[in-house]
């Protein structure tokens, strides 16, 4: 071993990946592909657990967000990219932690509660979503990383997982590690509307958005409320843009922005006029490489396919263990 420490993560396919992605989760993903051996992989079982009554859109889903990841940076020299559900493995481990989970844990878990509660518009009372938390749990302990990238919303299911790992470990011998999760340092991404960024508020920018509808949203997106008129005095720290200056914007021209917008000499149609020059330069690599990759016939297809034996391949150890120490 080359003394690099495992990486794994996963994401549902369900739309288009925004900045709140990218900025959230996908950089950190893209750090962890050079300093660890990361496994990510496409989690459409997971998907099916809330989406199951229309999948008609599942397969380019899949297909859209291979793409995504790649342009964003994703390189599947560097890292293990693949599909859940081609790697049956995660199903087995999912079956055999099943037994040792007790349904309490599942009822329990903040983040179904505040889902079953929140949801209104999709029926989450199948036992699949249920034991979203179990299937999570085998995605990944398959790989017994020592890490976990994920955004804050992953905490309870996180939580879960080493819960799971314990019992296991406990009643059967030592085998699965606690993963840890990894968060990004706050990297704060409002909505357009101010509200948390999000495909279902409809009011993201997303990583394959057209500068044309880029600028159109730019347009109408909230800065502060409270400055009225051009002249008024604005406040950065209640500006839903200026946050994406700090992400995006180098110092002292962030600093320039703060003041001119603290004094009234900066209005935000100019401040945008800057946002929008530098989200042109941060997106225009990503978009680059995500065409490249769609004039490459089968290039998806190809790093799955490849993405998906690698991923087999570790996975086929830790079922062998795993089925050995349960007595099968
Ligand atoms: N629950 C994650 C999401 O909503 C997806 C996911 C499935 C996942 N399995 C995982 C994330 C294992 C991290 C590790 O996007």
């Amino acid at each position: 071993m080359d003394g690099k420490s495992r990486t794994a993560s996963g994401m549902r396919p369900t739309g288009p990946l925004h900045l709140g992605h990218y900025f959230g989760v996908l950089k950190n993903w893209i750090a962890l592909q050079e300093s660890t051996h990361a496994y990510f992989f496409v989690a459409d079982w997971h998907a099916l657990t809330s989406d199951f009554a229309d999948t008609s859109g599942l397969r380019r889903n899949i297909a859209e967000m291979v793409k995504d990841w790649a342009g964003a940076g994703l390189d599947p020299e560097k890292c293990v990219i693949f599909r859940q559900s081609a790697v049956k493995e995660h199903g087995e481990l999912s079956l055999l932690l099943s037994m040792i989970t007790p349904v309490s844990w599942l009822t329990r878990n903040p983040a179904y509660k505040e889902q079953q509660q929140q949801i209104s518009n999709k029926d989450l009372g199948n036992a699949g979503f249920l034991c979203y938390p179990v299937l999570m749990a085998a995605d990944i302990l398959t790989y017994m990383p020592r890490e976990v990238p994920v955004g804050e919303d992953q905490l309870p299911h996180l939580e879960l997982t080493r819960e799971i790992a314990r019992r296991f470990n406990a009643l059967y011998g030592e085998i699965f590690p606690e993963p840890r999760a990894l968060l990004t340092p706050a990297a704060k991404c409002p909505g357009l509307d101010g509200r948390k960024m999000s495909k279902s508020y409809g009011n993201g920018i997303f990583l394959s958005d057209s500068f044309a509808d880029i600028e159109d949203k730019v347009r109408g997106m909230f800065t502060d409320q409270a400055r009225m008129r051009r002249s008024d005095p604005g406040n950065p720290d209640v500006c839903n843009l200026f946050p994406y200056h700090v992400l995006l914007t180098e110092d002292p021209v962030r600093e320039d922005i703060r003041l001119g917008c603290a004094t009234a000499a900066l209005g935000c149609v100019d401040c945008k006029k800057i946002f929008l020059a530098r989200l042109r330069d941060f997106l225009a690599p990503l978009q680059e490489r995500r065409a490249a990759l769609e004039r490459r016939q089968g290039a998806v297809e190809d790093i799955l396919a490849a993405g998906n034996a690698r991923a087999r391949a570790f996975a086929r150890g830790t079922l062998e263990r795993a089925r050995e120490k349960m007595g099968l």
